[in-house]
């Protein structure tokens, strides 16, 4: 049964409704309204009929409504996994213990050697850095471009080569917003699958596979988990990939624990109201910023001044809950700002309902000197704010009262 058919029976349309009951309501067991925690490492069967039955649908084709084995699958997950496709519109999804996991076991399953993949440069660091080490000692050849630039892209693919184009949208920490249609198009003219990192994005602000997109995934950490306490990662898009790669699943052995699997589900029933406040809220606080005169520069693709505001307008239904800004100074007083902040704690993530403050030069990029980060685009003075599900006018209140001691640039410029 595909996650469309139970939207028929239950006519759910809007993102919160499907976040609290989409998917398929397989028989909870014990009149639940939770999924129960399946904690169990193995499944039995009634008699060796009810064995070969099973045996039958799974060695030669058929729908299986019950488990086995735990590394091939958990009641508790499964309940998820649907949750999760039919918030994307995707025929199935897979989940795995972590976003990282997810994206190496998507590339491991599908690549081989003498292959090619194409991603573009504001990708997630450890993405990029599997595929210059590992999936290279593999024989796989990656072409990183700059995020947005169409003809590097272009030049970049190589027929009968290129297996996959892999971007995020909005991107880490300047909210990049890739424009889909022309990604698909040139995908389709290499006969390359499309992968889209849309952590950022989440199911109620883009919905990819609208647009023609392969497979979506996400560090479901973030968003989709939302409270800051577990890990996980989702991959969605068609029966035939999603099968593939739960396959491989059951080989390589990243299968999720059932308890963080129901919390995931728990935390993603508070999805969409969350995602639609931190929208709310983040576009507030990107205006403030914009306005104020101690901040340089505002990256949110909310404001008309991010280059792909118009992309986004057209694309997303929300601009999401990340504010990336430059504060004026160096990388000691924005540091000294960022200290000063009483809401947010100082930690990497996003997404969850405590608002985290990071300094990129720091927190991603400490090993690189000053020099080397600016060559890649990471100035000193740059903060990412993920704002949390607190009001927008404690964090603006926050901001205000820490924007007020830092040093203004002229007298920066007086003191060295
Ligand atoms: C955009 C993006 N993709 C993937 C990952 C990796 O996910 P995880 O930390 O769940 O392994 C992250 C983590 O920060 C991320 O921000």
């Amino acid at each position: 049964m595909k996650a469309s058919d139970n939207q028929k029976d239950r006519q759910l349309k809007g993102a919160s409704s499907r976040a609290v009951h989409g998917g398929v309501d397989r028989d909870k067991g014990f009149h639940s309204i939770t999924t129960p925690i399946v904690q169990s490492a193995t499944y039995s069967f009634k008699n060796t009929a009810t064995l070969i039955e099973f045996l039958d649908k799974k060695v030669y084709g058929g729908e299986l409504d019950r488990e086995e084995y735990a590394r091939y699958g958990n009641p508790s997950v499964w309940a998820v996994e649907r949750r999760i496709a039919d918030l994307e519109g995707a025929d199935d999804a897979v989940v795995y213990p972590s976003g990282m996991s997810a994206v190496t076991s998507l590339l491991l399953t599908v690549l081989r050697p003498g292959t090619h993949i194409v991603m573009t440069d504001d990708c997630y660091r450890r993405t990029r850095q599997f595929c210059e080490t590992t999936m290279k000692k593999f024989g796989v050849e990656t072409s990183i471009v700059p995020m947005g630039d169409f003809d590097a892209l272009e030049s970049a693919m190589i027929r009968r080569k290129t297996r996959i184009i892999f971007t995020e949208t909005p991107t880490n920490p300047y909210l990049r917003v890739a424009d889909l249609p022309r990604l698909v198009e040139i995908a389709k003219e290499y006969r390359a699958m499309t992968l889209l990192d849309t952590t950022f994005a989440t199911p109620v602000n883009l919905r990819p596979l609208e647009y023609g997109i392969d497979l979506v995934m996400h560090s479901a950490t973030k968003y989709l988990a939302g409270h800051n306490d577990l890990l996980a990662g989702v991959i969605a898009g068609s029966a035939a990939r999603i099968i593939g790669l739960k396959d491989a699943r059951g080989i390589f052995g990243n299968v999720i624990d059932p308890h963080q699997a129901y919390l995931l589900e728990r935390g993603m029933k508070t999805l969409a109201v969350r995602v639609r406040h931190q929208n709310d809220a983040a576009l507030q606080v990107a205006q403030y910023l914009e306005r104020h005169p101690k901040i340089e520069r505002v990256h949110y693709p909310g404001l008309e001044s991010h280059p792909d505001h118009d992309i986004a307008g057209a694309q997303m239904g929300g601009f999401g809950g990340v504010v990336s800004f430059e504060v004026v100074g160096d990388l000691e007083s924005t540091g000294a700002f960022i200290d000063r902040l009483r809401i947010p704690f100082i930690a990497p993530s996003l997404g969850g309902t405590e608002s985290l403050i990071e300094q990129p030069a720091y927190v991603s990029y400490y090993d690189l000197s000053s020099e080397e980060r600016r060559a890649i685009g990471i100035r000193d003075n740059l903060v990412r704010f993920a704002l949390g599900i607190e009001d927008a006018e404690d964090i603006i209140a926050d901001l205000e009262q820490s924007l007020r001691e830092v040093t203004p640039a002229s007298s920066l410029a007086r003191q060295t």
